[in-house]
């Protein structure tokens, strides 16, 4: 059992399955404070040299972790990245997997003026399910969690129930 008063989770998926709209209705509706692994790594200089061919810089993961520990310790933290094979399994007690159609995340990503590779690379990867299997190879099956997310009834929904889940977190804790 944990010591701490709020739970940990992460929001993992593909880049633009909609994990930071989420976030950041979840922080709204919980308080809870929403950690956007890719800012966190911008502005403490954790990003390694640039990848070229997948047009995204690379990640210096040990130091992004050390960053981010003495805040996970404390609870209550909503954990936002495109990836979640490197993060200490014990930092969460839930973790959600957003997924998004393949014909709807296209559109979104060249709406986000993606194109070529890394619009093929990023639709593939949802395609293959390749975040939902790191997920499932991560952490234990009984947390984690796929959610659709292609609309914004889901999106509402998908809140809702990420909400409710927070509250019976909270209330099992306090009975325990
Ligand atoms: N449920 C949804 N229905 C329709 N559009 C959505 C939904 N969720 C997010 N979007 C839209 O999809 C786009 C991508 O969303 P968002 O930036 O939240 O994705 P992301 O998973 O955080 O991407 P990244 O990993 O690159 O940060 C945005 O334009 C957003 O408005
Ligand atoms: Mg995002």
């Amino acid at each position: 059992m944990t010591n701490r008063m709020l739970p940990n989770i992460l929001v993992t998926g593909t880049p633009g399955v909609g994990k930071s709209t989420l976030c950041t209705q979840l922080q709204e509706r919980t308080g809870m404070e929403w950690l956007e692994v890719s800012r966190i790594a911008k502005e403490n200089n954790c990003l390694e040299e640039y990848d070229e061919e997948y047009k995204c810089p690379v990640l210096d993961e040990e130091r992004v972790l050390d960053e981010m520990e003495d805040k996970m310790e404390e609870g209550g933290k909503i954990v936002d990245y495109h990836g979640c094979d490197f993060f200490p399994e014990r930092w969460f007690d839930i973790v959600f997997v957003l997924r998004t159609n393949n014909t709807e995340l296209y559109d979104r990503l060249v709406r986000r003026g993606y194109s070529g590779k890394k619009l093929e690379d990023n639709v593939q990867c949802e395609i293959f399910q390749t975040i939902l299997e790191e997920a499932a190879q991560s952490y234990q099956p009984e947390i984690v969690n796929m959610l659709q997310n292609d609309s914004m009834d889901q999106l509402e929904d998908n809140t809702n129930r990420i909400c409710a889940w927070i509250e019976t977190w909270k209330a099992n804790r306090n009975a325990g």
